[in-house]
């Protein structure tokens, strides 16, 4: 089954990154633009957000294909989160996806602006889509805006810069990292849900799991910026210790750390257990993410 699952993944990968630099190629716009958004979009990247949408579709038995637009849209917006949170006035960070961040390539204005371009573009992606009905597009833009926007992923990212220098408890470190980086998780599935014909009840299962999953994922970004490896991770290590970040290695110590990680990811398997779908690919994915070197 592991071929099996490795082929899914990176069949979709690369459908999905050759549609993202035919989408920035059709744009016209200054170059400049063009080619800001293109570096940090081709620069690599796990895609997990795009892959957990793809697995999600297959797992309600529809074609995956189905979500392209969406899957591009996804990766769009989560790119400009990477280029606005690497920016002097955030994380100030030289490194990303192994290469200098947007910033110090183009200067400071044009990644804000390469970021501006790609939250935006992304919206209009879903709306151009012609596989999916109109009724559809509107509950995808309606929810990827809410989960991206100021109650969602912004919210998260306001809520990680106020808790700089800062003790939360790990209620308030809950609710930055559900935000920062569960919401768009969230939506990641729960719009593989909808384009999988799924039911509101249904979507409400798999917003459970990404609670899990999303709490999951940034413990172990956490961990690895404490024990990583700069090489294989493409960002730096030490990041958030420099910065005073809170984190959860730094209020739970490394091992409370892993342990939040693990008891995530078992309640995160748990839920997709209790859907009755075809989620062989997501329990694998979902293992892939607690067990990561990158
Ligand atoms: C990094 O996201 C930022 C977080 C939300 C944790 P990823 O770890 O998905 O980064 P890429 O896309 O693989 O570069
Ligand atoms: C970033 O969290 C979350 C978003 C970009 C929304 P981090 O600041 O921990 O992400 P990295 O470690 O720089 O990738
Ligand atoms: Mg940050
Ligand atoms: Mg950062
Ligand atoms: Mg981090």
């Amino acid at each position: 089954m592991k071929d099996h699952y490795e082929e899914f993944l990176s069949k979709y990968k690369k459908v999905l990154e050759h549609e993202l630099a035919q989408s920035i190629d059709r744009l016209n716009a200054p170059l400049v633009l063009k080619e800001a958004m293109d570096y940090s979009l081709s620069a690599g990247g796990k895609r997990i957000r795009p892959l957990l949408l793809f697995a999600t579709i297959n797992a309600f038995g529809r074609n995956p294909d189905l979500g392209l637009a969406t899957a591009c849209a996804l990766e769009m917006v989560h790119t400009y989160s990477l280029i606005h949170d690497d920016l002097p006035s955030m994380d100030d960070d030289d490194l990303r996806r192994g290469k200098p961040t947007n910033h110090k390539v183009y200067g400071e204005a044009i990644a804000i602006l390469a970021g501006d371009g790609l939250l935006t573009y992304s919206f209009e992606m879903i709306t151009k889509d012609k596989n999916l009905s109109d009724s559809d597009k509107i509950w995808l833009i309606q929810q990827f805006a809410q989960n991206a926007g100021p109650e969602g992923m912004v919210a998260g990212q306001v809520a990680d810069i106020q808790a700089e220098k800062k003790d939360l408890s790990l209620k308030e470190l809950e609710y930055v990292h559900q935000h920062k980086t569960g919401k768009l998780l969230a939506f990641s599935v729960m719009a593989g849900a909808k384009i999988g014909g799924g039911s509101e009840e249904e979507i409400l299962y798999f917003q459970e799991f990404s609670y899990h999953l999303g709490l999951a994922f940034q413990i172990s970004d956490d961990i690895l910026d404490v024990i990583g490896d700069e090489s294989i991770i493409g960002k730096p290590v030490g990041s958030d210790d420099g910065k005073f970040k809170s984190t959860y290695p730094a209020i739970l110590t490394l091992q409370g750390a892993k342990d939040q990680l693990a008891y995530h990811t078992e309640q995160a398997k748990n839920t997709l257990h209790k859907i009755n779908k075809d989620t062989g690919l997501l329990l694998y994915l979902t293992d892939q993410i607690a067990g990561r070197n990158y």
